[in-house]
């Protein structure tokens, strides 16, 4: 059974009163042996503060909630072990919704994260919250009443604060990467369309493909939603059209051409080169490991929940936008096209 602040007084035979003041940092007027003698007791007892009671008191329960769009994709999981962290240093804890990219269940956890009490939301948007049901969301989160950080997806939002990595500097980065290697056949993978991230995304793609004179051809653009699948499914279909490179807009997205491509007998980087984006934990530990975009994930994390933080503070602040810079991690998943070449030539 759980120890309450009665066990405690009887442990010590003091009043229930003194043992909650005491408990509660209140208990100035005590000596510092009757002190002792209380947090002895709780120690020993393992005593446990009843959060639900705390945060009645003090309307503050030391939770942050946070919203991402799929558990599965370790970007994601990263990104919240950076806030859990962060916010454990603040005695916060998280409680963790998954909204599946379903602008339904998105909505679920803000009421539950509402309901529970939480002192402030970090989310990301799932892509189904665009368009249309962009604004019944933002009504959703401002409702809450809590400060709420909008991280890495979102539409141009004036009133919460954002946190993002220059997503069109990131494709910039991967685009010339592969035009200096010599390939102008480059296809693209990308994320749901509707999200900013993506379009981003896709304009430093489409920048920097015409910045070279390279055409773009339609036949090699596939739209994919940042899901393993997608991208096993996006390959097969490009490669139809024989590109010679292939970038994602995700690592996830890689993962899956990576696989379409050896199931295809296609080989990276000798027959087609490939390149992601977010730099996730297994990327380097591919069996080609993987050029790709770094994004800072659990710094980036770490951040969000100090702006958070900060909010929770003082709801006064004014919304902060941050942009983290994006950097390209060469590996082994590309080759210059003469390699390409000469190798066709001999074979
Ligand atoms: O892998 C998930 C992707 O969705 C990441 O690139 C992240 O930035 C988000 O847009």
């Amino acid at each position: 059974m759980r120890t309450t602040i009665k066990d405690i007084a009887q442990e010590t035979g003091l009043s229930i009163t003194t043992v909650s003041l005491i408990l509660n940092g209140k208990g100035k007027k005590f000596p510092p042996d009757t002190k002792d003698l209380v947090l002895v007791a709780a120690k020993k007892l393992n005593y446990r503060p009843n959060q639900l009671a705390v945060g009645l008191l003090k309307k503050h329960t030391q939770t942050l909630g946070l919203i991402i769009p799929d558990i599965s994709n370790v970007f994601f999981s990263e990104f919240a072990k950076g806030v859990e962290d962060r916010g454990r240093e603040e005695q916060y804890s998280i409680i963790l919704c998954n909204s599946d990219d379903r602008f339904h269940q998105e909505q679920q956890s803000i009421n539950i994260l509402a309901d529970r009490g939480v002192d402030g939301i970090i989310i990301i948007l799932s892509s189904e919250s665009f368009g249309s049901k962009n604004e019944e969301c933002l009504v959703a989160l401002r409702a809450t009443g809590k400060p709420v950080i909008l991280a890495d997806c979102f539409n141009e939002v004036v009133d919460f604060s954002t946190m993002e990595i220059d997503n069109r500097k990131g494709s910039a980065l991967a685009v010339e990467h592969l035009v200096s290697l010599g390939h102008s056949r480059i296809a693209c993978i990308t994320g749901p369309q509707g999200l900013k991230s993506n379009k981003e995304r896709m304009a430093g793609f489409t920048t920097t493909m015409r910045d070279h004179d390279i055409p773009l051809d339609d036949r090699l653009i596939f739209e994919g939603d940042f899901r393993y699948q997608s991208g096993y499914d996006g390959a097969l279909k490009l490669l139809k059209d024989c590109p010679t490179a292939i970038y994602c807009h995700n690592d996830m997205m890689a993962f899956g051409a990576l696989r379409a491509l050896r199931d295809s007998g296609i080989r990276v980087p000798k027959d087609v080169s490939l390149v992601g984006f977010d730099d996730v934990f297994f990327s380097r530990y591919m069996e080609v490991p993987l050029t790709t975009v770094k994004q800072p994930i659990y710094k980036m994390g770490r951040q969000t929940a100090s702006l958070l933080l900060e909010e929770i503070d003082n709801h006064e602040k004014a919304p902060q936008h941050v942009v983290f810079a994006p950097r390209l991690v060469v590996r082994r998943s590309e080759e210059h096209t003469s390699e390409l070449q000469s190798r066709s030539a001999i074979s």
